[in-house]
């Protein structure tokens, strides 16, 4: 070769290399193994929350009036966007919300319905939705309700009153009311969580983690008289402050109601108000540390528990995402309090949450992102339209497409160590060694159908992996979808997608037991394959 086409040679090698993006010097492995399950994915980790917060009911899924909505005030755009998540289930009517929520105002004629002054967010509450509009919502959607009860200012005859409201079929004065406001059938509501976040003093009607048990434990006892078919959660630690002893609670808790509950209930809440990229990347392994520690209270208690033949108690992640931005005095009070608008980074972190979810399926049987529209959500409206926030897509994928057996599995790649951070404003800090740049989780189906996702936290480069099956071979081709955008602070917007799942071409996989495939810098991919045994 002369030396002008070895010149030619070089440059047109380094700038293949430079269209693929750099790559890890390291080859990294993910190993599956269809033998080693961790658990059955329970369709419940894709729910969501609806809250009298801002504008997530009103000016969010429910706009009466609006040439957008429907006959019962319902968004169509933002409905439509909503059925695209296929939400398995949603929390209702809050948050610190319930927490002075009052279920009698919200049901009858609504020119009937008092308004109140709403304490948490500081709003006027018309009560114009409630408890059977927010039905007609879960029918419209195709969801479960989940219920939470008012375990603050509320009483427990409260409570109890609302179980005969919604699921006694005729007969006692609820039952016979509901049927007055013309819903002749009751719901069957069979979710229910006693009260929010008790354990913060932020809480009205905060109480200690014994006094909590105590009228969480009477409160069950009259609503499961109700309905003895209704499933009980617990609210579980949500304040991570430095001076809190969140485990202490969950520890008490689980005590005082092993007997009684079905779920506890954890909230968290991640921001990155340091900028520092590769700490935010991490933070989902924060909540995968606190799923550890509190499935050891749980495997505790239930030693020693009678639980009359129901299964043992789960985690209910019944609260999380990426929160930090509007969380002044000023961003989270009244009608436009926390509308948090999201990039790139922050849908990797909740690609990260969805994998930590999957990986400890066993004892994750429930989690719900908060919330669903305009208050820190996945969908963004205003009068005039909507948009999907980059946190969508992700969701989006994990709930349309992942299910079946999680799967154990091996990952071998480079880390990097972060540095002691705040996880979000007024959270706790943490410090996280060997942080893995692939964030793997991976599924399988009877079918033979295998998921396997990956969030690469590189912020540049690209990973090389070799994927590994250990039972059985890959057979056909995988599907490949990517979530990405040109650059981490990337964000949708009205009219703007930058950052989207996109279908890339198929990785041809017929017949071996390996493949490679290079995850592209900050990235999340999803990859649908079938093994053969
Ligand atoms: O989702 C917003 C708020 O966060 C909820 O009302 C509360 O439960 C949590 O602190």
């Amino acid at each position: 070769m002369n030396a002008k086409a070895t010149k030619f040679s070089v440059i047109f090698l380094v700038l293949c290399l430079l269209s693929a993006g750099p790559v890890l010097a390291q080859n990294a492995r993910i190993k599956i193994d269809i033998d080693r399950s961790v658990g059955k994915v329970d369709e419940l980790l894709y729910g969501n929350f609806v809250e009298h917060l801002g504008r997530c009911v009103y000016g969010g899924i429910y706009e009466p009036g609006s040439p957008l909505s429907d006959e019962n005030g319902f968004r169509k755009d933002v409905l439509e966007a909503v059925k695209g998540l296929d939400v398995s289930i949603v929390r209702y009517p809050g948050g610190n919300f319930v927490s002075n929520y009052h279920w009698k105002d919200g049901v009858g004629p609504a020119a009937e319905r008092p308004a109140r002054m709403e304490l948490a967010w500081n709003r006027l509450e018309s009560n114009h939705f409630g408890t059977n509009e927010f039905m007609a919502y879960c029918k419209a959607i195709g969801t479960e309700p989940y219920f939470s009860v008012n375990m603050g200012t509320g009483t427990i005859e409260e409570a109890q009153q609302w179980v005969e409201y919604t699921n006694v079929k005729e007969g006692p004065y609820y039952a016979e009311l509901r049927k007055k406001h013309g819903y002749p059938e009751p719901y069957n509501i069979k979710y229910w969580s006693l009260g929010n976040e008790m354990d913060g003093f932020w809480q009205m009607g905060h109480m200690n983690a014994e006094d909590y048990s105590k009228k969480a434990r009477e409160a069950a006892k009259l609503m499961r008289l109700t309905d003895p078919s209704i499933k009980l959660v617990a609210a579980g630690s949500s304040n991570f402050r430095p001076n809190a002893n969140p485990m202490e609670w969950n520890r008490v808790v689980l005590e005082e109601l092993k007997d009684v509950v079905d779920y506890i209930a954890l909230h968290m809440y991640v921001g990155n108000p340091d900028d520092n990229y590769y700490n935010f990347m991490s933070t989902p392994l924060v909540l995968e540390q606190r799923t550890h520690l509190v499935k050891g209270l749980i495997d505790e208690v239930m030693s020693r528990a009678n639980r009359q033949g129901r299964d043992p108690i789960y985690i209910a992640w019944d609260e999380y995402n990426i929160w930090y931005r509007w969380r002044s005095s000023e961003t989270m009070s009244g009608t436009r309090a926390l509308e948090e608008r999201y990039n790139l980074e922050d849908a990797l972190v909740i690609a990260g949450f969805l994998n930590a979810f999957i990986r400890n399926a066993d004892i994750v049987k429930m989690a719900n992102m908060a919330q669903l529209a305009n208050v820190i959500a996945p969908i963004f409206a205003e009068e005039k339209g909507m948009f999907r926030q980059t946190i969508y897509f992700p969701l989006q994928l994990f709930a349309q497409q992942v299910r079946g057996t999680s799967l154990d599995v091996f990952v071998d790649c480079d880390t990097y160590d972060t540095e002691r951070f705040f996880l979000g404003l007024g959270e706790s800090q943490a410090q996280l060694d060997k942080v893995p740049y692939l964030d793997v989780s991976a599924t399988y189906q009877d079918n033979g159908d295998v998921y396997i996702c990956v969030v690469n936290r590189h912020k540049d480069k690209a990973i090389s992996t070799s994927l590994i099956s250990q039972t059985g071979a890959f057979s056909g081709s995988f599907e490949v979808y990517e979530v990405n955008g040109p650059d981490v602070k990337a964000e949708n917007d009205f009219g703007k997608e930058p950052v989207k799942t996109v279908k890339k071409d198929g990785l041809r996989a017929d017949g071996k037991a390996e493949v490679t495939y290079s995850f592209p810098a900050h990235s999340f991919t999803m990859l649908k394959g079938k093994i053969k045994r």
